[in-house]
């Protein structure tokens, strides 16, 4: 290292101290290799790249929902914050394929993540976690993952929760955190269900608000049976007003189906809501991408066009479908783990053709310039070829 280089190393804060340690370790007899080993296997264990878990137990809440009670089979959980998620892997007649589902449990609770999955109509995963999977079977998953959480630095101390369907899981995991850690939070969940059977978590939701002043929950019916006695109807701007006090004050989380998710914040928006006091997980692909804004005139979702893989083969795929589940069911995998265009683990190259990529494909600038898209919410809107490196 030259003398130019050693001086304006040392007006680095920190980096004069640091050196000394290195000298008196070495004069210590040790050459940090210890140390070395210890960053990687603290990474490893605090954001493994696998989790191997076994079902220990499946609660039963209503007739479309199953909670996935998941122990780990050879290391510790790693922690997590509420409102994140694993990736789960499946192996489906040969079909390797995977979905994100949020940990519904406390973050508190060390020994068990509780997975909330719900049917989901035409689903393929959802059917085959509610219908063939047993206590004592094995999965693999991601490490806890995801931003959609909440942070004592930037949101303050009132929170609302807008929660449609399996959408209360996180707002479940939410409440018991807060719970658990005695935080100053309120905390106001606004839990919105097509039919009153569909109600997940309602006994213990209920008592938790009963039981803490600072957990408050409201239950909304969309499409009721006759002589349902709560409060019913679609969120709208006058509904929200109602409910929630001061609604410019509070930090949101919105999770649900695409299209509730999407009212709700139009709904937040129609009250002066800031969009920066909004944070809504995305739920998947877009299930109708092709009555989506921006998708091409005349091709319908059920359109075939043939995806050519460089190097690898070619097949056949509907332009309404994901790349991403054309690409597993045909036995070619990419890394993948929100599946909802968020985390860039899909990214594969698209080397001719046109793919629809929905707004929720947070592509960069950069990937953009150069062809990359995320497989698991680009649709082949014409015959494609791709590069998966
Ligand atoms: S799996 Fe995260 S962007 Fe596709």
């Amino acid at each position: 290292m030259s003398d130019t280089h050693r001086t304006a190393f040392r007006n680095i804060v920190g980096y004069v101290e640091a050196e000394a340690l290195k000298r008196q370790l070495e004069a210590e007899g040790s050459d940090l290799s210890e140390e070395k080993g210890r960053v990687p296997a603290t990474i490893n264990r605090l954001h493994p790249k696998r989790l191997k878990l076994r079902v220990n137990q499946i609660l039963e809440d209503t007739p479309t929902t199953k909670t996935f009670r998941m122990v780990a089979e050879d290391q510790e959980l790693p922690p997590f914050q509420a409102g994140q998620y694993v990736n789960l892997f499946v192996n489906i007649d040969g079909v390797e394929t995977a979905r994100p589902y949020a940990i519904s449990s406390s973050p508190a609770e060390r020994n068990f993540y509780d997975l909330t999955v719900k049917r989901a109509a035409g689903g393929f995963v959802s059917h085959f976690l509610l219908d063939r999977v047993q206590v004592g079977d094995r999965l693999t998953s991601t490490g806890p993952m995801g931003t959609f959480h909440y942070n004592p630095l930037f949101h303050g101390q009132e929170l609302v929760f807008l929660a449609g369907g399996s959408g209360i899981a996180p707002a479940r995991s939410l409440a018991l955190d807060i719970i658990d850690h005695a935080r100053p939070i309120h905390l106001q969940i606004i839990y919105s269900n097509s039919y009153a059977s569909d109600v997940i978590f309602q006994e213990q939701m209920r008592s938790l608000a009963r039981r803490h002043d600072n957990i408050e929950l409201t239950e909304i019916i969309t499409r009721p049976d006759p002589g349902y006695s709560g409060l019913t109807g679609r969120l709208t701007p006058e509904r929200l007003a109602e409910l929630i006090d001061q609604p410019k004050n509070k930090r949101y989380f919105l999770c649900g189906p695409t299209p509730f998710n999407e009212n709700a914040q139009a709904c937040l928006e129609g009250l002066g809501v800031p969009r920066s006091q909004i944070m809504v997980e995305v739920n998947g692909p877009p299930k109708h991408p092709e009555a989506m804004a921006g998708w091409p005139e005349g091709i319908s979702s059920d359109h075939q066009v043939t995806v050519t893989v460089r190097g690898q083969g070619s097949f056949n795929a509907l332009a309404g479908e994901p790349l991403l589940n054309s690409l597993e069911r045909n036995g070619f995998g990419a890394e993948n783990a929100c599946r909802s265009g968020e985390c860039s683990l899909c990214r594969v190259k698209l080397i001719s053709g046109e793919v629809f990529n929905p707004p929720a494909s947070r592509i960069r600038k950069s990937d953009r310039k150069f062809g990359w898209i995320h497989a698991c919410v680009a649709f082949p809107v014409s015959d494609i070829e791709i590069d998966i490196m």
